[in-house]
């Protein structure tokens, strides 16, 4: 695995340079990968790639190099969606989820409540009309002058601050669907006047206001987590993607749980955030209902 540091001084991902890093890292990781798991290629069963969404160049990268990879060791390709691949992360370590299961996905590009029959199939029963939970963090960590990714650092700096310090409203939307850009609004403009009144007010508030708007955030996931649980009747109740590493999150879904008797699946903490372990797992799936891509198969920008 290889970060991206290059995107931090810009505040956010720059396409452009998102493909050219990945042109430049994916011998390395791969190699590496290999090493590390002591694999030869050669013992491969498949080649796994993610087919979108995302952007478009960086998939390129991927998808072309899987394809040239599969083909010169002669191994079948299977093309993971990245939604699934974040759904499967449930399925690498146990226990795992028993269905009907309900799957709150939040990343930086997806919010949606999905229900899974199988590991393979599944129904979204609401997303956001608007940002991702994850751009609702990055969006107020750029407010608060943090760099990019700022969802961890809300996380970080809000460990240490009081959630009940500033009250922020919730966003209401029927439903089951999210809506983030009011909230995202009320956060500027609560830190534009608080500015104005104190200049250090974000330097001498800042572990509050991360904790506070943090709240704010994981109170609406969990009510329309809550809400759909009581809708399709389901208490088998997970959650995944970058935002499920949220410390806070974690933590009100286990209260939350015991009190409304969930039994629910966190992925482990290294299992949220873009990896390559969960597009295996989903992988894993296809390659047992022999689901192959052929080398015609192309990469796709938007997602469900
Ligand atoms: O799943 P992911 O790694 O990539 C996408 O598919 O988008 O999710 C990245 C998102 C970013 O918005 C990032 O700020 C957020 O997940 N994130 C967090 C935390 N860790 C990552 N948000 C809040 N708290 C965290 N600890
Ligand atoms: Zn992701």
């Amino acid at each position: 695995m290889s970060g991206q540091k290059i995107h931090e001084r810009y505040g956010g991902v720059v396409p452009e340079l998102a493909s050219r890093a990945h042109q430049g890292n994916i011998l390395p990781v791969i190699d590496s990968a290999l090493e590390i798991a002591g694999v030869k290629k050669e013992m491969l069963d498949a080649i796994a790639f993610t087919q979108g969404p995302g952007l478009l160049g960086s998939l390129l990268v991927g998808v072309s190099f899987a394809k040239g990879f599969a083909l010169a060791l002669d191994k079948p390709l299977i093309a993971i969606d990245h939604l699934s691949a974040h759904l499967a992360a449930h399925f690498i370590t146990g226990p795992t989820p028993k269905f009907p299961f309900l799957c709150l996905l939040v990343s930086g590009g997806h919010t949606l409540l999905v229900k899974m029959e199988s590991v393979t199939r599944h129904e979204i029963i609401g997303r956001t009309t608007d940002d991702a939970a994850g751009e609702a963090f990055d969006k107020a960590a750029k407010v608060l002058g943090l760099p990019y990714p700022g969802g961890p650092l809300i996380d970080k700096y809000g460990a240490g601050g009081n959630p009940y310090a500033y009250p922020f409203p919730e966003p209401s939307i029927p439903g089951l669907d999210f809506s983030f850009s009011g909230l995202k609004t009320s956060f500027l403009y609560f830190i534009r006047d608080n500015v104005a009144r104190e200049a250090d007010f974000i330097q001498n508030h800042l572990p509050d206001i991360c904790a506070s708007y943090q709240r704010r955030i994981v109170e609406y996931l969990l009510h329309r987590l809550e809400k759909a649980s009581e809708e399709y009747n389901i208490s088998e109740i997970g959650i995944a993607g970058g935002v499920a590493a949220n410390s806070y999150l974690r933590k009100k879904l286990q209260e939350k749980a015991m009190e409304k008797n969930w039994n629910i699946h966190i992925p482990a903490f290294e299992y949220c955030t873009d990896n390559a372990a969960m597009v295996a797992m989903a992988a894993h799936f296809k390659y047992l209902d022999k689901d192959f891509a052929g080398q015609d198969v192309a990469a796709y920008a938007r997602g469900l």
